[in-house]
């Protein structure tokens, strides 16, 4: 399982329901790295998209405790029944997009993270977890981008243990 996260200088992810920053580049590089793939969230964060809509040309699953929750997704009541559900598919077609809940409960399951580093602090009230540097290696990083005035970074991480 890969996680993709974008955050700001202290690991914030969101505020008030919504992204910190809106960084096109950004966005093109996440459609590019899970389109045609699975993607899980968290039930919040699906109702941060487009009309509460699904990302087109992914499939979708949403994690939320309400088994009568009317979406066009995939719907996982738990993490347990998310794991099992999604056991056939191959990790590395299988992305973690958030929000903070489900990234601090998936991060144990996944191998790899896609982390867009903006270099900017921002009032942020939902975190990515802290990267532990004994679990997580940095094997790539991008060249620095700038879009209206904000810097940002690609990175992947691999677990090491
Ligand atoms: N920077 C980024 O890359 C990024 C990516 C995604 C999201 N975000 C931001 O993150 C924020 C949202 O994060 P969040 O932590 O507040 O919400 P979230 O993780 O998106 O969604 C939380 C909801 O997921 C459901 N859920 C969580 N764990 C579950 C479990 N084990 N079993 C079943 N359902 C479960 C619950 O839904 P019910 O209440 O319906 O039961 C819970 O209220 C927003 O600001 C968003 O913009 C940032």
């Amino acid at each position: 399982m890969i996680a993709i996260v974008v955050v700001d200088e202290k690991m914030g992810i969101g505020k008030n329901g919504q992204l910190l920053a809106h960084i096109s580049g950004d966005l093109k590089y996440f459609k590019e790295k899970t389109i045609g793939k699975t993607i899980v969230f968290g039930r919040e964060t699906l109702e941060t998209f487009p009309g509460k809509k699904p990302l087109p040309g992914r499939k979708s699953i949403v994690l939320t405790t309400d088994k009568e929750y009317r979406t066009s997704c995939e719907v996982c009541c738990s993490i347990e029944q998310f794991l099992e559900e999604t056991s056939d598919i191959p990790g590395d077609e299988l992305f973690v997009a958030g929000g903070a809940s489900i990234y601090e409960q998936l991060l144990p399951y996944c191998d790899k993270i896609l982390l867009t580093r903006i270099y900017k602090e921002f009032e942020a009230d939902r975190f990515f977890p802290e990267l532990d540097s004994s679990v997580w290696e940095e094997i790539w990083s991008s060249e620095l981008f700038e879009e209206d005035g904000t810097e940002y970074r690609f990175f992947e991480y691999k677990r090491v243990r």
